[in-house]
Parts: structure tokens; sequence; C-alpha cells
């Protein structure tokens, strides 16, 4: 029930809850002690259904700020994920999908040939696991680099690394699409190295993890894909371009007027 004509909180309320800074139940508190009147409610339920407000509106808050600070690449979520059309075996999908591996702080490696939705179904994981409160950092292997050595030039690598490692999921997206260098290497590394049996880390690539040494390194792939694969679900996918097949089709654009 609302009332359109509630009447607004006396003045010192209204200053006393944006003082203790209580923006949600300020806003439904004007409803809710009309309805309250109205209904003859138990003064805890006035409390509770107040206080109620203010927690649901803080914890939507806290997920779109990290829904914008995971700096996701498309916005895609399961949503829009075609269990079928998928080369993952419908039952590891669900059980992924579950985000349980994510509290157990198992890793995901996704591999397989481009377009056959290794990111899409990263990044509909990485989303969900934000909507069950968890904390998630997208990169890509270069934007990951990027941030390990523009910490390098102030020297703060380790608090960059322990900041990265205080989310519960990290991605890591494209691994393999280019060669990766000494930098983009020990930045991997770094990560995988911190997040190990803490944190759960979800990579995507083109090549099998067995073959990281051929695109970096061999000393530092063979350290890096040892911590990664120890408690890691890795999932292979096949199969064409999904990309080429909808483009093909003449799906890949609204057709022009
Ligand atoms: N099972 C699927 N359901 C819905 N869309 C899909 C599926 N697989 C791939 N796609 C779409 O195909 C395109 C390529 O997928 P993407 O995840 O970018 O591939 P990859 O990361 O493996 O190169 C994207 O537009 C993605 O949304
Ligand atoms: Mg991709």
């Amino acid at each position: 029930m609302m009332f359109p004509h509630a009447p607004a909180l006396p003045e010192e309320l209204d200053r006393l809850l944006r003082r203790m800074r209580l923006p949600y139940l300020r806003k439904a508190a004007p409803d809710v002690l009309a309805t309250a009147r109205a209904q003859r409610w138990d003064p805890a339920e006035v409390l509770r259904v107040l206080i109620n407000e203010e927690v649901v509106g803080r914890d939507a808050a806290t997920r779109r700020l990290r829904r914008s600070s995971a700096n996701f690449p498309t916005g895609k979520t399961l949503a829009s994920w075609l269990t079928e059309d998928s080369a993952i075996p419908e039952a590891t999908q669900n059980a992924l999908a579950t985000l349980e591996w994510i509290g157990r702080a198992e890793n995901l490696v996704i591999a397989g040939p481009s377009g056959t939705g290794k990111s899409h179904f990263t990044e509909g994981l990485a989303h969900a696991a934000i909507e069950k409160d968890l904390k998630v950092a997208w990169f890509t292997l270069e934007s990951l680099t990027a941030t390990i050595n523009k910490a390098k030039v102030d020297g703060s690598t380790a608090r960059t690394v322990a900041k990265i490692c205080r989310c519960d999921l990290i991605v890591v997206d494209d691994i393999g699409m280019l060669p990766a260098g000494d930098d983009a290497a020990e930045a991997f590394y770094r990560i995988v190295d911190a997040a190990y049996e803490r944190r759960s880390i979800a990579v995507t690539s083109n090549i099998h993890p067995s073959g990281f040494d051929t695109i970096m390194p061999k000393t530092l792939a063979t350290a890096t894909v040892d911590r990664l694969l120890h408690h890691a679900h890795l999932v292979l996918t096949k199969g064409d371009s999904h990309r080429l097949a909808e483009a093909l089709a003449g799906k890949g654009v609204v057709p022009l007027a």
C-alpha cells in the first residue's frame, strides 16, 4: 500500500535520520508510518520494517558499487546465455552456476577456440557472484599487466596485489590471444600465487593451460600453471565460433533502414 500523500516526516526526525545517515529508512519512513498508523501495527513491527528498508537499500547500493568497480567488459549475464548452445556439459554449467567453487577458493579455467562463449559464460558467473554479495575483479591479461606495471613504478606492487586479492573472484580473460612477455607472465604469476588456496581465479584462454609455456617464459609459466590448476575446474569448449555463426546468419547487425 502506497500513500501518495503520506505526511512528511517531522523536521526533527528528518534531521536525526540525516545525521545518522539512514537515507533508505528516511525515504521509506513517511509511507511506512502512514501504513502503520492506518493498520495499527505493533511498534516492534514498525521498527523492523524501517530498519529492513535501510538494510535492503544499503545491500543494493553495495552490489551496484561492486558491479561497477568489477570492470565487466560487456554486461552480459547468464540470462542471455543459451545452455544448449554451449559445448560445456549442462551438468558442469549448473554446478559452476551454484558458485560453490568460489566458496572453496577453487579456480576455473575455460579453454577453447575463439567465439565459443568462454568470456560470456565467465562474465555470467561473475555477475551472479555479485548478486550473491561476492566481490569480483575483471581483467584481461593486458589490463592486469598494465595495473601491475603501474604499481611497480611507485613501489606499490604488494599493496596492489593484496587489494586485488581482496576480491572473491579474480577473472583474467583472454590469455594467449597475444604473446605474453615477461611483464605479463610476472603479473599473472603474482596474482595466481597471491590467490593460491585463498581466492578463486577464473581464466579464459584459446590455448590449453599446459601450453601456456609456449606463450610466456617457461619457468614462470610452469610455476603459475602448477598453482592455477592444483584446485581448478578445467572446462574445454569446442565447436565453431558463435560469432561467425551469427554473422553468417545475418544476426550480427541490426539491418540498415
Ligand atoms: N551459449 C551461448 N549462449 C548465448 N550466447 C553465446 C553463447 N556462446 C557464445 N555466445 C555469444 O557469442 C559471442 C562470442 O562469445 P564469447 O564469449 O565472446 O567467446 P570467446 O570468449 O570464447 O571468444 C558473444 O556474443 C556471446 O554472447
Ligand atoms: Mg573471449
